[in-house]
Order: C-alpha cells, then sequence, then structure tokens
C-alpha cells in the first residue's frame, strides 16, 4: 500500500476541525489531509439542531470570517447561503445551532473543493510516530474503499465528545437511560416517552441538564401532560455574570435561554408557584457521595427513566503507537501539544483542539475553566498554531 505524505492530518470536521483547517490552510503548509466519517459539521448537526445556542449569533459570525481560506469559501459561495441567513439574523441574540451546523457545513464543503485539501470520508484507527523521523503513520480505514496510509510530521486530534453516563449507585434499580442527546432533540424526545403517567429523573444542573428539563417542562404542557420530573441537583444554579470586560462562569455558568428558564423557574423560590414546579420536584442531592447516594436510593425507585446530564467525555482516540508501542499521554491545555504520561517530555507533532481538546483559561479572580465554543476554539487556534506549524 502506497503511502502519501502530507504536511499534516487533521482528524474530525466538526467545529473543530473546521477552524484547524482555516488556521492551517492561511499558512500555507503544503497539502493537508483531512478525514471524518461524514464531513457533516460533527455533533452540532448530528445531535443540536434544536439546541438553542448560548452563544450569540455575532460569535458565529465571527468564526465563519476569522480566518482568509474561510473568507474564499463565503466569497465563492452563491447567495443566498448559510452565511447570508446567519447575517440576517439579530446578532446581538442567540440562535438555534442548525444555523451554526449550516455555516460549518458550507465552509466544509468550501475548504474540501481547495487544491491542498486531501479529504477522506472514513475514520482514523490508528496512527504511530517514528520517534527518530519525527514522522507519523496514520492508519484510515474507509467503508467504500480500500484502507490507506498517510505519513506527516503533524497531526491533529478534533476527534470530540459525548454525553458522559455514570453508574448509578443503587444496587438492583430497574430504571431505563434515556441518551441525552435524544433529550435535547425535542423532535425525538416527543416519541421516545409514553404519554401514560411517566415519572423521569434527570441528574445534573449545567446547561445540558437545565434544556433538558425545559424540553420535559414543554411536553407536560402540550403531548404528555401525565410526565412528572424528579431532578436530582449536588449543586445550586450558576450562572455567568457579565463583568467589566470579562465574563464571571463564562464556561461553566448559564446563559441565554436556559439562564432566563432557570432564573423564572427552578429557584427555590419560584417552584413553588411557577408552571415548572407544578410537575417538577427538586432533589437535593449535595453534601457528598454518600448523601448523594442516599437520595438516589430514596427517589430514583419511583421513576421510569433516568437522564444522565453531567458533563461530556472524550471519544474513543485512534490507537497511538510510537515506534509500535502503545503511547500514554497527557494533553496540555495551554499549548493544545500532548505530553507523555508522567513525565514532561512532549510527544513530537500531536496537537488537538475542541470540546476534547479546550484551551485552560483562568479569570480574574483566578478560577479555573476550560473553553469550549466555536469562538473559543478559534481564539486558542489563533494563539497555539502559530508554534505548532513551527515545530
Ligand atoms: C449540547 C451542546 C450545546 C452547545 N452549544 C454551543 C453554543 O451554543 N455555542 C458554542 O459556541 N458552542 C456550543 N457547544 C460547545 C461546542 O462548540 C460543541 O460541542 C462543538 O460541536 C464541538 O466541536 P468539536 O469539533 O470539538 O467536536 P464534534 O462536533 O463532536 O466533532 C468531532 C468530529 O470528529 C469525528 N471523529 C471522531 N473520531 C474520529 C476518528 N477516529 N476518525 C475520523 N473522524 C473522527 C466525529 O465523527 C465528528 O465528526 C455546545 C456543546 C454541546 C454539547
Ligand atoms: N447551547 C447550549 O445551551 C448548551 C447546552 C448544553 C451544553 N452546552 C455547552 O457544552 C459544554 C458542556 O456543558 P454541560 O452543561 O453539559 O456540562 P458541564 O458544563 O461539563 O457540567 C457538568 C455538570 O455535571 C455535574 N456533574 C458531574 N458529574 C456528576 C455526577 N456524577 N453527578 C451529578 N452531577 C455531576 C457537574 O457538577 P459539579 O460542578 O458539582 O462537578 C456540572 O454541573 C459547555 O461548554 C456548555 O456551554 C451548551
Amino acid at each position: 500500500m502506497a503511502t502519501r505524505k502530507c504536511a499534516a492530518v487533521v482528524v474530525g470536521a466538526g467545529p473543530a476541525g473546521v477552524a484547524v483547517m482555516g488556521n492551517l490552510l492561511e499558512r500555507q503548509l503544503g497539502s493537508i489531509a483531512w478525514i471524518d466519517p461524514s464531513f457533516t459539521a460533527g455533533r452540532v448537526h448530528g445531535k443540536y439542531r434544536e439546541v438553542p445556542s448560548n452563544t450569540k449569533v455575532a460569535l458565529f459570525q465571527s468564526f465563519a470570517t476569522a480566518t482568509q481560506p474561510f473568507q474564499k469559501v463565503i466569497e465563492s459561495s452563491r447567495t443566498p447561503n448559510a452565511f447570508t441567513t446567519l447575517a440576517k439574523l439579530d446578532q446581538e441574540k442567540t440562535c438555534h445551532l442548525g444555523y451554526a451546523a449550516d455555516m460549518i457545513r458550507s465552509l466544509t464543503d468550501g475548504l474540501m473543493k481547495m487544491e491542498q485539501v486531501h479529504a477522506y470520508r472514513g475514520f482514523v484507527a490508528a496512527a504511530n510516530l517514528n520517534d527518530q523521523s519525527s514522522e507519523w503513520t496514520i492508519s484510515i480505514r474507509q467503508p467504500n474503499s480500500p484502507d490507506l496510509k498517510i505519513s506527516t510530521t503533524r497531526l491533529i486530534l478534533c476527534t470530540g465528545s459525548h454525553p458522559t453516563n455514570v453508574p448509578i449507585p443503587v444496587p438492583g434499580l430497574s430504571i431505563q437511560r434515556l441518551d441525552l442527546d435524544l433529550v435535547l432533540k425535542p423532535s425525538e424526545l416527543v416519541k421516545a416517552l409514553p404519554t401514560t403517567p411517566t415519572t423521569v429523573a434527570i441528574v445534573g444542573a449545567s446547561h445540558s441538564a437545565i434544556l433538558a428539563i425545559l424540553n420535559l417542562i414543554t411536553l407536560t404542557h402540550t403531548t404528555h401532560p401525565s410526565l412528572r420530573i424528579k431532578w436530582l441537583t449536588r449543586h445550586p444554579l450558576r450562572y455567568a455574570e457579565y463583568k467589566e470586560g470579562w465574563v464571571l462562569r463564562d464556561n461553566t455558568g448559564l446563559k441565554g435561554s436556559a439562564a432566563e428558564f432557570a432564573r423564572a423557574e427552578l429557584e427555590d423560590d419560584k417552584l413553588a408557584t411557577s408552571p415548572a414546579g407544578q410537575v417538577l420536584t427538586k432533589i437535593d442531592c449535595g453534601g457528598g457521595k454518600d448523601a448523594e447516594a442516599a437520595q438516589f436510593a430514596k427517589y430514583l425507585p419511583g421513576c421510569e427513566y433516568i437522564i444522565q446530564a453531567v458533563g461530556y467525555t472524550r471519544d474513543p482516540l485512534p490507537q497511538l503507537l510510537k515506534g509500535g508501542e502503545p503511547l500514554a499521554m497527557e494533553f496540555d491545555h495551554d499549548s493544545g501539544a500532548f505530553l507523555e504520561s508522567g513525565s514532561t517530555r512532549v510527544i513530537s507533532g500531536l496537537f488537538g483542539a475542541g470540546i476534547a481538546f479546550p484551551e485552560r483559561v483562568v479569570d480574574p479572580y483566578g478560577n479555573v475553566e476550560y473553553a469550549v465554543g466555536f469562538f473559543k476554539f478559534m481564539k486558542f487556534l489563533k494563539r497555539v498554531v502559530p508554534s505548532w506549524v513551527k515545530a
């Protein structure tokens, strides 16, 4: 099997993969291989089109014009298109993520046509680093074509994350899990739940949890009046706070419609009279692991379904090897590079971005957060890609 040589290999074509492509192409390194099973904007198109954004439309616009290759794509797109549609929305408001997904898909289509881009519809199964030559050999599986090998000195992982599932600490409990992705898609959720009296437990209090509650409450007002909700949370509601020139809890606080709904209906002093409070019971699970387990044991047996909205976990990575041996590594959230586990040795030519590999940020109060969002990925990449290219 012939091995093609490329200046870089980018794995994943979600918003992060697209942002990486824009930044690398801008630097004219030569040909870039880009691998994704579908090239349709990753999870934001596949799963989250119906989710209201928690960022302003203006930030999606800023993303779309942030690199010169993106601007080229926009200029050569026939109007009307996803960019003109985005431009017509109120820039200071939020929007459904479908608009952002269409923008990413249009950028993807345009980038894939560029001469320097070799796009492969497939899956990166493994990558092996030759320590002497600092070259990676990437193995790609393609469903409709023979497997392929590409060599490069730069491998960038933008492989995304999926909802976290944790064990339920109640032995012998019979309860059905409802996938968080499904709950965030009202058009599917409505079909997944019975209209007979049913109780759904939801664990968590972050953005995903509040949007999941909002979607369930909407069902109780429409097609599912007998639906009841038990909300198990281990911390109070936390909101983003807009300060002079920066945002407190910018990455972890509630924003947009989730924040509006939580403030109006889910705070302790609102629940007794709010519409949500009539169908939802809040269960305080704070106080540590044992206290939480006791609350789960007490309240979950009365529920038919459970939704866990407790964050996101990296998707499985390709098998990464050095000289044919498994490579244990840790992501450096400051540089976007990887270190060999338990050492300060940088792994040659391996980088990451996106929800799976976000930048670590520290706010003026010293709080540490991970920067997850379209424009946050772009900002991080603008800072670190020059050093990736030099390396
Ligand atoms: C519910 C939700 C709402 C969000 N809302 C917003 C918002 O309003 N505004 C905002 O700015 N951000 C938002 N985000 C955060 C973030 O922008 C999105 O999660 C974004 O989709 C992450 O993009 P990504 O490219 O890192 O990952 P993904 O979109 O998951 O893309 C990863 C891609 O890599 C591919 N891939 C994985 N492994 C391989 C492999 N081995 N070989 C080839 N391809 C592979 C996958 O198939 C996929 O196409 C939200 C996140 C969530 C979870
Ligand atoms: N457009 C939108 O409105 C939208 C919707 C969803 C997500 N997002 C984005 O996607 C990213 C992920 O957001 P997210 O809200 O899903 O998750 P997240 O911000 O990663 O927060 C995870 C939450 O789960 C809790 N948690 C973790 N483990 C738990 C456990 N075992 N039991 C109970 N609670 C547990 C955490 O509480 P502790 O703090 O106590 O650990 C935290 O509140 C963010 O960038 C967010 O902005 C956006």
